[in-house]
């Protein structure tokens, strides 16, 4: 009889076909987590807040944006700092507030692995802090960004001091903007800060004031929101926040169509 060889025959052709399907369904399965994950890792974004020059705000700028960030309800974000002075760990170590989160960058070499495991973990935003160098630490920090943050204060000695930080970025290919810090809006040397750093990239519409309680908030493991959530200075923050998500086509308004 012939039928049990071509039985036997079209149930290893069975077998072989199943075994093909099986592995065509665990290629998809594989190639359907990698997408997963790389979905993932775009979801989160990283800022590094980054300028050359010692005490633009730099450091500032990361906690209060962080904080910020988890107060707007657009969190959950994580904080790196990266400059061994450590006064951002420094701040972080005094909060008493659970959020924003704050994490180790073991080594330089390791920080894309750092962030691809921050974003596994489910984290929106890292926002990390530099030293006010040029250097392997920056270049390193700024290639890992999906926005550069650049502090500057308004006087002519701080702009003047921007170039180098800008050549890394550029050549890097990354997309910046400009926060002009600790001015006094509307004066004369806050405006023209404002239209000399405008010829060279996007700033943030918000001049980050130059208030006291700063310096009170960075001691104590606050932000100024924290302590007067209604004030000028909230805002201000509100609004960097806001421009910080418009530079993210993800966050942009979509435009309604108008029909007559
Ligand atoms: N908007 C502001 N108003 C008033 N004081 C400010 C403001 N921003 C920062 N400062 C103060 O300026 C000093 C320097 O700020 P910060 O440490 O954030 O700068 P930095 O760029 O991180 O400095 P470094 O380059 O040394 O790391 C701090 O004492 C801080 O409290
Ligand atoms: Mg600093």
């Amino acid at each position: 009889m012939c039928t049990r060889p071509s039985a036997l025959f079209r149930g290893s052709k069975r077998l072989e076909s199943h075994a093909r399907t099986s592995k065509i369904f665990d290629f998809v399965k594989e190639l359907i987590r990698k997408r997963a994950n790389s979905r993932k890792l775009k979801s989160m974004k990283t800022i590094v807040v980054a300028s050359q020059k010692g005490g633009s705000g730099k450091t500032t700028l990361a906690a209060h944006l962080a904080v910020t960030i988890e107060r707007r309800g657009c969190g959950p974000a994580v904080l790196i700092d990266l400059d061994p002075q450590a006064t951002l760990s420094g701040w972080w170590n005094q909060r008493e507030a659970e959020t924003p989160a704050c994490a180790a960058a073991q080594s330089l070499s390791g920080l894309p692995d750092k962030l691809a495991e921050l974003a596994e973990a489910g984290f929106a935003w890292a926002v990390i802090d530099t030293p006010p160098a040029i250097g392997a630490t920056n270049r390193v920090a700024i290639a890992a960004a999906d926005l550069v943050v650049i502090p500057t204060r308004a006087s002519p000695h701080d702009l003047n001091a921007l170039g180098s930080t800008l050549d890394i970025v550029q050549e890097a290919a990354k997309p910046f903007v400009f926060v002009l810090n600790s001015a006094k809006p509307g004066t004369a040397i806050a405006t023209q800060a404002v239209a000399l750093l405008s010829e060279h990239g996007p700033v943030c519409p918000a001049v980050i004031g130059d208030r006291v309680m700063y310096a009170s908030s960075m001691s104590d493991g606050r932000s100024i929101a924290e302590l007067d959530p209604n004030g000028k200075g909230a805002a201000e923050l509100e609004e960097l926040l806001e421009f910080v998500k418009s530079r993210f086509p993800e966050f942009k308004k979509v435009k309604v169509k108008q029909y007559a």
